[in-house]
């Protein structure tokens, strides 16, 4: 996909809109066939293990997932008590079972998170496991800021993004993958730079090494400054 030419000839909402059905295929294909390799991998919960040590309060606390997908990942939070809202493009199967299980600790939403009319300043932590380095780059700025809308003051949202591999500590590479999914390399400056521009400041960072792919996961923890 060219990103350039496409933003340019139709604008930005209608290249978003083409790109968010073509995640959708590509998700969908990813859970239908099995692929969806981020569902089973130490390496997420391990972040995921190093995140939930950075909510802050008492469960429990009321946490947004974006991007939650079979929710594999999360389950370490609702361990801990808190409860937690998710959005997916998609509905994996699992989800039935999953709000079997959990009640009203959980509660699964199959939108956009782009689209999603939830409350605003309702969460105390808001967190995204690979999901903002698949959207369209002209949509990074205003998917942060619907982040920051729909945290409380002061609340904190945990960012894990793929780690740029190479030697540029400024600017990462953008890949693509099945279906023309983009896969966008963050470096820690672009990914502070991004969390600054929609009120984050960063309190913490974790890289965790992905040992099948040899690559690593960039883990951020933002709090809303203002
Ligand atoms: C790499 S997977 C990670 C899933 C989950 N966070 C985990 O740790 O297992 C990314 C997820 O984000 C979802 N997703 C991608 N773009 C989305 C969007 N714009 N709105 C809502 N969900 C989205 C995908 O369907 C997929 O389930």
């Amino acid at each position: 996909m060219d990103i350039e030419s496409s933003t340019q000839e139709d604008g930005s909402q209608k290249v978003a809109n083409d790109y968010l059905e073509l995640l959708k295929t590509s998700f969908e294909w990813r859970y239908r066939t099995g692929n969806d390799v981020w569902s089973h991998e130490k390496a997420l919960r391990a972040v995921t293990a190093w995140l939930l040590e950075h909510m802050d309060g008492h469960p429990p606390l009321k946490v947004l997932d974006v991007g939650i997908g079979t929710a594999c990942n999360t389950t370490a939070v609702l361990e801990a008590g808190h409860h937690v809202t998710g959005i997916d493009l998609i509905e994996p199967p699992v989800w039935e079972s999953l709000r079997q299980r959990w009640g009203d600790a959980l509660t699964l939403i199959c939108s956009p998170f782009q689209e999603w009319q939830g409350p605003k300043q309702a969460f105390d932590f808001a967190l995204d496991l690979g999901c903002l380095h698949h959207q369209h780059p002209a949509e990074y700025s205003s998917y942060l800021r619907k982040v920051a809308a729909h945290l409380k003051p002061q609340g904190r949202f945990g960012l894990c993004v793929y780690e740029e591999p190479g030697e540029n500590t400024e600017h990462g590479r953008m890949e693509t993958t099945d279906h023309g999914r983009l896969a966008k390399c963050f470096t820690l400056v672009e990914a502070g730079e991004l969390l600054a521009s929609a009120g984050f400041k960063v309190r913490a960072v974790q890289r965790i090494h992905r040992p099948a792919l040899d690559r690593v996961y960039l883990a951020l923890v933002g709090e809303l400054t203002a």
